[in-house]
């Protein structure tokens, strides 16, 4: 990944705060993977056992170890950029900071569970000296930038539709939106903006625009427990009546697959299967999907009108078989569709059929990495090269999913959330 025939620079020297799934296995992994471009060298990590894993996996030492953020924040440290990993309702305190010490940071989304949060932050963007990148690895594939680059050249003449959907699928949704850590408003937030402000981010990107007005319908309908078949316990492995054919039935998501990999890994660090099993047995991730305490809708249609004239549709649902992201983009000289997990794009032209057929495709193959896609490893490059630019005084100008540009896709999800819950149309 070094730039080819380049000077070999030194890393860019980088602090993560919280060093959970996304701080530890995401952006931890790649450091570890590509030492010529990311180097930790501080962690800021309450949990003793997260902290001292990472800290050793990339030689950081006590000093350099801390068990909240402020510490890492006031620490004279040698530290060129700023990782914030924490949880949702976590993101305004060790962001706005690092914003004020200039330093370069890189915020997991979403940027802030509710309007104040986000807004917070946008100030502190303004006010501080630091720069912000917002976690939005969708922008960064090379299935939405390949789209992206058919739309604005014309391809399909001028884009006047698009129809999104983020297939979260039935065992994804139950493991992070009903039985985990985003399966309530007031731990998290709000389904639209945990799982869908990248898809906001991307339909914004595509309509060039800014977005006017906003429908949205939605709600939990079925992971509830009037939905709970008759005898079902409150644990999967206390005798559940209908093992056999229920599809969320916990040993049947969770025993199986690579113990190593999300979402196991989220389940238990402990190595093997009674491990796996115990944890099973009274853990959150145990529980019979109807007998938790989610709250979040598990399926919602939001219909968003840009300034650009583009109308756009967004699904987001439990209630697919497979996990990604389909588009169907119609523009007034063609359509595409695209299957991001696939690496698929097809483009037909109207031109080019005859009448009553439907025109020939066009097929674009484009690399699928893992993350998001591949979009997580360009994104942790992208950023780390901002930083190692930005060390040697060359400008490197608006990253591409800045603060500034993903304001709108949070703006546009709380807009969302209202017209749900209050039956209307929002005006932004
Ligand atoms: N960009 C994406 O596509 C994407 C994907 C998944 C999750 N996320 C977001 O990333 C964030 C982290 O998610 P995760 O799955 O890694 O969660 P996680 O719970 O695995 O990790 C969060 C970590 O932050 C730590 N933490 C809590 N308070 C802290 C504090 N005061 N100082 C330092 N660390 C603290 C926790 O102990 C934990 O280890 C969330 O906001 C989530 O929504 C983004």
């Amino acid at each position: 990944m070094r730039c080819p025939g380049g000077p070999r620079r030194p890393p860019a020297r980088l602090g993560v705060i919280g060093a959970g799934q996304r701080g530890a296995d995401v952006y931890g992994a790649f450091a570890l993977a590509h030492p010529d471009l990311v180097r930790f060298v501080a962690v800021a990590e309450p949990d003793a056992e997260r902290r001292t894993r990472f800290a050793r996996a990339h030689g950081i030492g006590r000093e350099c170890s801390f068990d909240d953020w402020p510490a890492l924040i006031v620490a004279d440290l040698d530290v060129e950029g700023v990782i914030v990993a924490t949880p949702d309702r976590a993101h305004v305190g060790p962001a706005t900071a690092a914003l004020e010490c200039g330093h370069a940071v890189l915020l997991e989304k979403p940027i802030g569970s509710a309007p104040e949060e986000v807004e917070a932050i946008a100030e502190a963007g303004r006010r501080g000296a630091g720069e912000l990148t917002v976690a939005h690895p969708l922008r960064y594939t090379a299935f939405f930038s390949t789209i992206a680059r058919l739309v604005a050249d014309g391809a399909i003449g001028q884009l006047v539709q698009i129809d999104h959907l983020e297939n979260v699928s039935w065992w994804h949704f139950a493991h992070s939106y009903v039985r985990g850590n985003w399966r309530r408003e007031d731990l998290a937030s709000p389904l639209i903006l945990a799982k869908a402000c990248h898809d906001l981010d991307v339909i914004r990107w595509l309509a060039a625009g800014t977005c006017r007005s906003v429908a949205s319908f939605g709600s939990l309908r079925h992971f509830r427990p009037e939905e709970a078949p008759a005898g079902a316990p409150a644990y999967c492995l206390d005798g559940c009546p209908v093992a056999s054919s229920c599809p969320f039935y916990a040993p049947r998501i969770y025993l199986g697959p690579d113990p190593s990999r999300w979402p196991v890994s989220v389940v238990t660090r402990e190595p093997g299967e009674a491990a796996l099993v115990e944890a099973l047995r009274r853990g959150p991730y145990g529980r019979c999907v109807y007998r938790c305490d989610n709250d979040v809708v598990d399926h919602q249609g939001t219909l968003l009108e840009f300034a650009t004239g583009v109308v756009a549709t967004l699904t987001v649902t439990a209630f697919t078989a497979e996990n990604g992201r389909t588009v169907k983009l119609m523009g007034t000289r063609g359509e595409i569709r695209g299957h991001m997990e696939r690496g698929r794009i097809e483009v037909r032209r109207f031109a080019d059929g005859a009448a009553m057929q439907p025109p020939p495709a066009q097929r674009i193959e484009v690399a699928v990495g893992d993350g998001h896609g591949g979009g997580d490893s360009r994104m942790i490059e992208a950023f780390a090269r901002r930083v190692i630019a930005a060390r040697a005084g060359r400008p490197a100008g608006e990253p591409a999913t800045s603060l500034a540009v993903s304001l709108d896709s949070h703006r546009m999800a709380f807009a969302a959330e209202r017209a749900r819950k209050e039956g209307v149309v929002v005006r932004l």
